[in-house]
């Protein structure tokens, strides 16, 4: 799609579509058209909040464009966050139109500086994501529009300042979307080795060095909780390691995602119901490569060791059984009570192989609990972690990013919970409650203590159950990438 700002009267523009953004003070007077909205609004109980749009086109007739008004929700509360939303939702009404050329009218006017390449960015986000829906699985038509090849966003002043918003925007959006559709491709397509594949390209166009370990060369590093989740399962497990080393970096992070193309259960399976919805339980590693994506075109001052350890969890002859005891790359032991909580035994070994690589800080992400879900919904992301500095930093990336996070407590006093009788520590907690803090205390057990470490569950927003802020019912949702790479830029400075 090309995008661009610029000044002027968007009617006048040669679209095939005008899209304006309204607050909930039903203010219309900054469109020329005529009077047609206004009444058209009181017509269809337009009230202007967020997640409304209406087409006045049908019932008026503006002369050969669709005029498309948007809910922008309390004036007061406008922000980027607020831009992004009716930015995407704008261009998923448009998508249903099969409209190809649209211009944008927000109120934009007072932005300058850093705020206006805030709203740059958000704007040219939602564009390019609201738009989008993962049709690669499907044959008809209907399902193969293009979407916008044309945009315009009508500004007045700092327009250089919006466009480069915008171009990280741009970076931001190609990235998410990528993560995205990692997620919603299923797993018999997206295997281990696929990843693999799509890693080495990653880091081919972006220079970045990549080792990628077969299951014989983990055995040889130690990696025993981590082969285990693997040994059921048909699809060779693959250990993905990506290294950004830019010269002067100050900070290097250790970057971690949860790799589970298939969750089954393994003996400890799952119920059929919603199964297969764990072909999303990769979307960990779909953020790290997703981010590693953006960072290879923002290039920021800083390095990253982005580490995926990729693996189905499968029941089998082979597969690992409810009681074994395994040992881990770090030589702890660990009893497998339940082969369901597999995340933590996979992430026990990619976290002891990052630290290997001298990091300032390590940031995991993945989907890792359904009591994550339990206690914060499908939207937001549990955050954890050892050090509050590093995780404050975080909440702030995550901000101003479409991501939402919460962050969750690690009690030193539910320890106790995820202790065994026979091993150095148990997958599975003692008790029912509190699951999303049990996991995140198992993998603390295999942080340096002196190191700055942040959790992210993301098992809620991984994969949308209903159409999200910018992606839709059924799809991955590319969450955790822009929260990464607003990180980086940020510690960049
Ligand atoms: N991949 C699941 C967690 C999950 C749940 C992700 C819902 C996305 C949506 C994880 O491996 C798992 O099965 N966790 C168990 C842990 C339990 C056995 C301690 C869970 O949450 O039930
Ligand atoms: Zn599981
Ligand atoms: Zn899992």
């Amino acid at each position: 799609m090309q995008w661009k700002f610029t000044s002027g009267s968007p009617d006048k523009a040669r679209f095939k579509a005008i899209v304006y953004g309204v607050f909930e003070d039903l203010d219309f007077s900054s469109l020329p058209l005529n009077a047609g909205p206004v009444k058209n609004a009181k017509q269809v109980r337009f009230k202007g909040k967020e997640g409304e749009a209406f087409f006045a086109f049908d019932l008026y007739g503006i002369p050969k464009k669709h005029l498309l008004v948007v809910g922008l929700g309390k004036r007061g509360d406008f922000g980027p966050p607020m831009l992004r939303k009716a930015a995407a939702l704008a261009a998923r009404r448009l998508r249903g139109r099969f409209i190809t050329s649209a211009a944008f009218h927000f109120p934009l006017d007072q932005a300058a500086g850093k705020e206006a390449l805030l709203y740059g960015r958000a704007l040219v986000e939602g564009v390019l994501l609201g738009g989008e829906r993962f049709a690669e699985f499907q044959s008809e038509d209907e399902n193969h529009f293009e979407g916008l090849d044309k945009a315009a966003f009508i500004v007045s002043g700092e327009k250089a300042i919006f466009e480069e918003g915008g171009r990280t925007g741009a970076v931001l959006a190609e990235a998410t979307l990528f993560a995205r559709n990692l997620v919603t491709t299923p797993s018999n397509v997206l295997t281990p080795e696929k990843m693999a594949v799509e890693a080495k390209k990653i880091a081919k166009e972006s220079g970045f060095t990549i080792k990628v370990l077969d299951a014989a060369a983990c055995k040889k590093l130690g990696m025993g909780a981590y082969l285990a989740v693997a040994s059921g399962s048909a699809n060779a497990p693959r250990f993905i390691h990506i290294s950004y080393r830019p010269r002067g970096a100050k900070f290097r992070l250790g970057l971690v995602g949860k790799g589970l193309t298939f969750d089954s259960g393994g003996i400890s399976i799952k119920p059929s119901a919603g199964m297969g919805d764990m072909k999303d339980d990769m979307a960990g590693s779909a953020a790290v490569l997703g981010a590693m994506k953006a960072i290879g075109k923002l290039r920021p001052k800083v390095g990253v060791e982005a580490v995926m350890a990729m693996t189905e969890n499968m029941p089998d002859g082979k597969a690992y059984h409810p009681g074994d005891i395994v040992t881990s790359m770090s030589g702890k032991t660990i009893e497998v009570k339940n082969t369901d909580a597999e995340g933590r035994l996979t992430l026990a070994d990619a976290l002891t192989y990052v630290q290997k690589q001298k990091v300032d800080a390590v940031m995991d992400l993945a989907t890792l609990t359904g009591a994550c879900v339990v206690a914060l919904g499908p939207d937001f992301a549990g955050l954890m972690g050892n050090d509050q500095a590093l995780l404050d930093e975080i909440l702030d990336a995550s901000r101003q990013s479409g991501d939402e996070l919460w962050q969750l407590p690690l009690p030193a006093a539910y320890e106790s919970y995820i202790k065994s009788s026979v091993a150095d520590v148990s997958n599975i907690a003692s008790i029912r409650w509190g699951g999303a803090l049990t996991a995140g205390l198992f993998l603390k057990r295999f942080i340096d203590d002196n190191l700055p470490w942040a959790h992210i569950d993301i098992a809620g927003p991984a994969l949308r159950e209903k159409d999200g802020i910018d992606s839709n019912r059924g799809e991955g949702s590319g969450a955790g990438v822009r929260t990464i790479v607003n990180f980086l830029l940020n510690k960049a400075g």
